[in-house]
């Protein structure tokens, strides 16, 4: 299995990845190209049972040695009828396991079941609803008009032997088969989709009802399991962590140290990037709270001396990764035993990196040190590479982290420089920190700050004229900036009651000196993104 995900080992630096799908009941999702793929894994997960994406041409020896209880195959932007259209391979149908199709998934069960896919000739794009025409396990506990979220040009004409229609749609005479006894289930909707409001119990009857799969996917036994192959991994090795006040990092090095207590070493490089008392908190929680070994180098000056007249945001991601890797090497090198390196690699960029057919995995940039030279041959630790954020999140907690830290929301790697338009200063840092503040206490007293993804302040460049009391203001402009999302990949601006977005704007003017504007964005990703640079 892990090979597939292409997180081949160097010669350097051995990976020794937990593997937490032995041992727990899991659902194999087949990814043949859809946006969503990720999504179904997630609820699978969601459901307590343990989800591990492959491509779809996986050989069959990847599920060999697991417990797969059944295989999902994802929707897809091919048509069946394409040149070299991606099928589901043979052992799928040998496996005896039940399957669910969705969407691409299902046209390509029935075209190599031998039913019949056709063009659709009109596109069914968006909610739509279905309505079932005889009881089916799939849609157990669900009314017989149920709203769907549908995205599919091609449709059946003709199911294959052995399945019968139980619903329809207004553009797809067959919405859902099944073949009761092979337990093959075919349907022309996205479950997976918020906006199929009842789909969560679809899969639900999927994988607990049919796949009869009980959920032990749970945190405490992730905890349990990797503490277990954390130990049987690094033996009486060192481990060094770094930490970026993130959560990703915060969740891995809490972990490994319940792990192997003592043996761990944290290096925290504070770039003088971080938002108002961000680098407090992670040396109170990590030495204070939880007494880990904890290397503080303060590195302010170092940072922001190599960011000096600098306004190309790449230009500031260059330098900041460059600095930030020669200053943790020092550090990492100064721990002379170490021989183990540990990183918050999440799913998502273990999958990321597999499907852009990478030969090893990519690290993400920054904090997440890519650069570590050879020499220093450290064996990978990475205990969250088969989770997603949520899932870090619920480990963070029984961790007993504090809440601020587990549910911050994701913050980028070369910090408050990408939200300074512009050359970054000091001075301005500082201007950004308090108005930033100010965005997040009025959110977070809204009882807003868990409903957004990302919420923060950008200090532009540009100044204005302003009139405070008698006077005559030249101040800075701020943009206020608020998305939700599923993921960093789309974002919508988040609709913030205007008396919030009032009182932020009221506060900053009067509590920020040299601010005297603020503005609310109200673009997209796409065509925004979610920062300014
Ligand atoms: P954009 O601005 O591209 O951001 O819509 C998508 C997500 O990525 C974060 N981001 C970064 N994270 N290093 C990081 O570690 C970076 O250089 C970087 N740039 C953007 C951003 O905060 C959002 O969550």
């Amino acid at each position: 299995m892990a090979t597939v995900m292409s997180d081949a080992p160097t010669e350097s630096q051995p990976t020794a990845a937990l593997d937490p799908a032995k041992g727990h009941e899991t659902i194999v999702v087949l990814d043949f190209g859809s946006q969503f793929t990720m999504l179904i894994a997630r609820r699978v997960r969601e459901l307590n049972t343990y989800c591990e994406l492959l491509p779809f041409d996986a050989p069959g020896e990847c599920i060999s040695g697991l417990d797969v209880r059944g295989i999902i195959l994802s929707g897809g932007p091919s048509s069946v009828y394409d040149e070299g259209a991606p099928l589901a391979p043979q052992w799928v149908w040998d496996s005896g396991l039940p399957v669910l199709g969705i969407c691409y998934g299902m046209q390509l069960m029935a075209h190599q079941l031998g039913g019949e896919v056709v063009p659709g000739t009109e596109r069914e794009y968006g909610p739509a609803w279905i309505s079932r025409s005889a009881p089916c396990p799939l849609l157990d506990g669900l009314d017989d008009d149920i709203d769907v979220w549908m995205s599919h040009g091609d449709r059946l004409s003709k199911i294959p032997p052995g399945f019968a229609s139980f619903a329809s749609s207004g553009n797809s005479p067959h919405a859902v088969m099944v073949d009761p006894k092979r337990q093959y289930y075919g349907i022309q909707f996205h479950p997976e989709v918020v906006h199929t409001p009842r789909g969560k119990e679809i899969l639900k009857n999927f994988v607990q009802g049919i796949c009869r799969s009980e959920g032990t996917w749970t945190a405490g036994n992730f905890i349990d399991e990797s503490i277990a192959a954390i130990r049987a991994q690094v033996g009486s090795g060192r481990v060094i962590c770094g930490l970026s006040g993130g959560v990703d990092s915060a969740v891995a090095a809490a972990l490994v140290h319940r792990a192997i207590g003592d043996q761990l070493t944290c290096i925290f490089v504070d770039n003088g990037l971080l938002r108002l008392g961000e680098a407090v908190q992670v040396v109170e929680t990590f030495t204070r709270n939880m007494h880990i070994n904890l290397v503080h180098v303060e590195a302010e000056d170092q940072f922001l001396s190599q960011l000096a007249e600098v306004t190309n945001p790449e230009t500031k991601r260059v330098r900041i990764g460059n600095t930030f890797i020669r200053i943790f090497e020092e550090e990492a090198r100064a721990i002379e035993d170490a021989n183990f390196l540990c990183q918050g690699t999440l799913y998502p960029d273990v999958i990321e990196s597999a499907s852009h057919g990478a030969g090893s995995v990519k690290i993400k940039t920054h904090h997440n040190v890519g650069g570590l030279p050879p020499d220093m041959k450290l064996g990978l630790v990475e205990p969250l590479r088969y989770l997603f954020k949520d899932e870090v999140r619920r480990i963070g907690e029984a961790l007993g982290l504090p809440e601020e830290m587990v549910w911050r929301h994701p913050f980028p790697g070369p910090g408050l420089a990408i939200r300074v338009i512009g050359e970054v200063t000091k001075e301005k840092l500082d201007m950004l920190r308090l108005a930033d503040r100010i965005v997040m206490d009025e959110i977070a007293a809204a009882g807003l700050y868990r409903d957004l993804w990302q919420s923060f302040a950008v200090l532009t460049d540009t100044k204005s004229v302003g009139v405070m009391g008698d006077f005559r203001t030249y101040g800075y402009a701020v943009v206020v900036r608020a998305v939700v999302a599923d993921d960093a990949m789309t974002a919508d601006w988040a609709r913030l009651p205007h008396d919030l977005l009032a009182k932020i704007s009221n506060r900053i003017v009067n509590e920020v000196h040299g601010i005297n504007r603020v503005v609310y964005d109200i673009t997209s990703k796409p065509p925004g993104t979610i920062e300014w640079e």
